[in-house]
């Protein structure tokens, strides 16, 4: 893939000699969804495929920009002393959104940049190929002005950019798993105070894999912006008696207990996953500590059922994905994965299995939904860095 992506450089801005190359993940959440705009907890990790990009400095102030995913797009170009958010720029709008927020927080980004890109994550699957790059763009202006920036700052420079800049609401959770991720380690991160602990992922006869519905996510982010403000309004309603400052604050006992406060059925099921949810990430994360793969599975299988009742996230065809692998003999646990509405599923699974696997939920999909799923094996790789 390096010598790829440097050959791409070369053809599109020809030789130059001061060439780097930097490579960002793309991420799978195992289990905590929806929590981390809650004050929750989440327990993603970085994967072996992602974004690769290769940069060189100019004398200028110009940056030009190209991707190979996006060919028809060409070179885009602009003055680094004149950002701006603009439709026709595209996937150009993630990096420079990145280089305006390290810009407003004072950081002296002054020479322009010549900037190769190749992703390997699918686009739309929801394993975060938009994190992935904003990452590579911060991690890519740290190492080439010496920034020396933390790397946890980083993070969240990423998440304003997507927050202000691109105008998604996302919470921190995917930029976070790329910017900290660690090979064969899940991270399990507390959103509200943004604590993390590094937790082994050792799995022996078992594996992960990831199943891409191949749906358009239409509706995702209208959907996703819903939620949050029903999770904001059932907390708002929780506060006129209890002192907290976020969902991801209560135990199920004290969620139980108050629920009532709640005016709206609708309401009060929304907030039932935030809470329950986030004890299931906590549960998840010892039992997988403790090698205990069989909880760890089932409440892969009860995240799962919530999005889809509770949540009301899910949709025919990540159900129809998750069905089909809980009715494998081979899987230990599967749920949905992302942001939902489309999208991929995870399931933790037998390996010697894992060609009856992919063939027998693959056909099965395709018998139900007319179309075909996508299957990857999700290795867990380490965050973005210089290759
Ligand atoms: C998307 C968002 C994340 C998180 C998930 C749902 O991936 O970008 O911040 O909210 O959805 O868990």
């Amino acid at each position: 893939m390096r010598k790829e992506i440097n050959d791409t450089f070369k053809k599109v801005f020809g030789e130059k000699e001061n060439c780097r190359t930097f490579f960002s993940p793309g991420r799978v959440n195992l289990i905590g969804e929806h929590t981390d705009y809650n004050g929750g907890n989440v327990f993603p990790c970085a994967l072996s495929f992602g974004t690769y990009g290769v940069i060189s400095l100019r004398d200028d102030k110009i940056v030009r920009m190209y991707s190979s995913n996006f060919e028809d797009l060409g070179v885009i170009e602009f003055n680094l002393d004149d950002i701006k958010y603009e439709k026709s720029h595209d996937w150009v709008n993630y990096p420079k959104g990145v280089i305006d927020v390290m810009k407003k927080h004072g950081y002296d980004i002054n020479k322009g940049f010549d900037v190769a890109i190749y992703g390997n994550i699918p686009n739309g699957a929801g394993l975060s190929s938009s994190a992935s790059l904003e990452l590579l763009m911060a991690v890519m202006m740290d190492k080439l002005f010496g920034l020396n920036i933390d790397r946890v700052d980083l993070v969240k420079f990423s998440q304003e950019a997507e927050n202000k800049f691109v105008g998604v609401n996302c919470g921190i959770m995917d930029q976070f798993a790329i910017g900290m991720g660690k090979e064969n380690n899940a991270i399990l991160l507390d959103c509200n105070t943004l604590k993390y602990n590094y937790c082994p992922v050792e799995l022996k006869n078992e594996i992960l894999v990831i199943a891409n519905t191949n749906k358009r996510r239409g509706l995702a982010d209208s959907k996703y912006n819903e939620r949050r403000s029903e999770c904001e309004k059932a907390l708002e309603e929780l506060k006129t008696k209890l002192s907290i400052n976020s969902l991801g604050e209560l135990s199920i006992e004290e969620f139980e207990n108050n629920k009532d406060l709640i005016d709206s059925e609708i309401r009060i099921k929304r907030a039932k996953h935030a809470v329950y949810e986030n004890q299931r990430t906590l549960m998840a994360k010892e039992a997988l500590e403790k090698n205990d793969l069989i909880t760890f599975g089932k409440l892969m299988n009860e995240s799962h059922i919530s999005l889809r009742d509770d949540y009301e996230v899910t949709g025919i065809e990540l159900d129809t994905l998750v069905e089909l692998a809980w009715n494998h003999e081979a899987t230990i646990g599967a749920r949905m994965t992302g942001a939902g509405f489309g999208g991929c599923t995870v399931a933790l699974i037998n390996k010697d299995s894992v060609e009856d696997f992919i063939e027998k939920v693959g056909q099965g999909y395709k018998e139900k939904i007319g179309y075909e799923a996508s299957f990857y094996i999700a290795n867990i790789g380490d965050g973005t860095r210089e290759i």
